[in-house]
């Protein structure tokens, strides 16, 4: 069976390609999105990207995940550094999941360097523009086919 990934992308993604190109690249968010579902075809993986400047509909889409048992890359964008509530649904979270950033939060402003999400992700992809996500699929894949592989015979 074919597995369902989400690609979730927070506040001001939905503007790539304009929005300050030098930290986030030339790169429009469609094209991010058509090299997302193009990555997930060659790994097995049926991508739906999506994007939201709305915190109540971020969170909706991860419950929405949770009850399919579906995994999640998710650029949390600004909600990374701050919000709680999308935190706690992440947390309930039945499947593998990813964070992932264009940039390097590390290594720009220090308010970026906190992040309340990655302590319930499975791991972070940072700082290598449109491969970050390609790098999470990978990720979702290995994480996924783990968890389809049979526990060895013990007799
Ligand atoms: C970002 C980094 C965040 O700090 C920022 O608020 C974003 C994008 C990234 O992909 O590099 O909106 O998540």
């Amino acid at each position: 069976m074919i597995t369902q990934v989400l690609v979730l992308n927070g506040p001001n993604l939905g503007r790539l390609g304009i929005r300050e190109p030098e930290i986030y690249g030339q790169a429009t968010f469609e094209e991010l999105a058509e090299l997302c579902r193009s990555t997930g075809r060659t790994l097995g993986l049926h991508v739906d990207v999506r994007q939201t400047d709305d915190e109540r509909e971020m969170i909706s889409w991860v419950h929405e995940a949770a009850d399919g048992r579906m995994p999640i890359v998710i650029n949390p964008a600004a909600f990374t550094h701050y919000s709680y509530a999308l935190r706690d649904a992440l947390a309930m979270r039945t499947a593998p999941l990813v964070e992932v950033h264009l940039s390097n939060p590390a290594a720009r402003e220090s308010f970026r360097h906190t992040s309340v999400v990655s302590a319930v992700a499975d791991g972070t992809v940072a700082g290598f523009g449109l491969v970050s996500y390609q790098l999470a699929l990978q990720a979702i894949a290995e994480l996924t086919a783990e968890a389809d592989t049979p526990a060895p015979d013990a007799s």
